[in-house]
């Protein structure tokens, strides 16, 4: 997972971080980066050719992010549950992008949403 550049600023590491330690997740990595444009489109691939590419681009380059890799059982189904809905207006009470974010585009932070894609993420950030 990753901590968005306004997680980062608005100062929600530690509170983030906590609900996943909470959980029983263990953090197997963890890592303050600035992302270049090359790895972001590499990290965005696959949405090209939506209309906020390059609003999502800037928005992920714009500064520091901390990147994390967690292990657990169902890890990635349960912070995706924790993380909440892309959409914070339609995030359930409780979850982390309903509780910090209102804005789709200003979403606090990124999940892998399948084995693959957090392999891939995994990769392309912690070599
Ligand atoms: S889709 O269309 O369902 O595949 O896209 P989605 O999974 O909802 O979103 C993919 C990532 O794009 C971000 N996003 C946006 N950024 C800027 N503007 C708008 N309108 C917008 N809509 C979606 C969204 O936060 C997702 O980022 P990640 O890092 O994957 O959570």
């Amino acid at each position: 997972m990753m901590i968005k550049p306004d997680g980062v600023k608005r100062g929600l590491v530690g509170e983030i971080i906590k609900r996943f330690e909470r959980k029983g997740y263990i953090i197997k990595e963890l890592k303050m980066m600035t992302i270049p444009e090359d790895k972001a489109k590499e990290h965005y691939r696959q949405h090209q050719q939506k209309p906020f590419f390059d609003q999502l681009i800037q928005y992920i380059t714009s500064g520091p992010v901390v990147g994390m890799i967690l292990e657990g059982e169902d890890c990635i189904s349960g912070v995706r549950t924790i993380v909440g809905s892309t959409d914070p207006a339609k995030a359930a009470p409780g979850t982390i992008r309903a509780d910090y974010a209102t804005n789709i585009r200003y979403n606090v932070i990124h999940a892998s949403d399948s084995p693959e894609s957090a392999q891939r993420e995994i990769d392309l950030f912690f070599n």
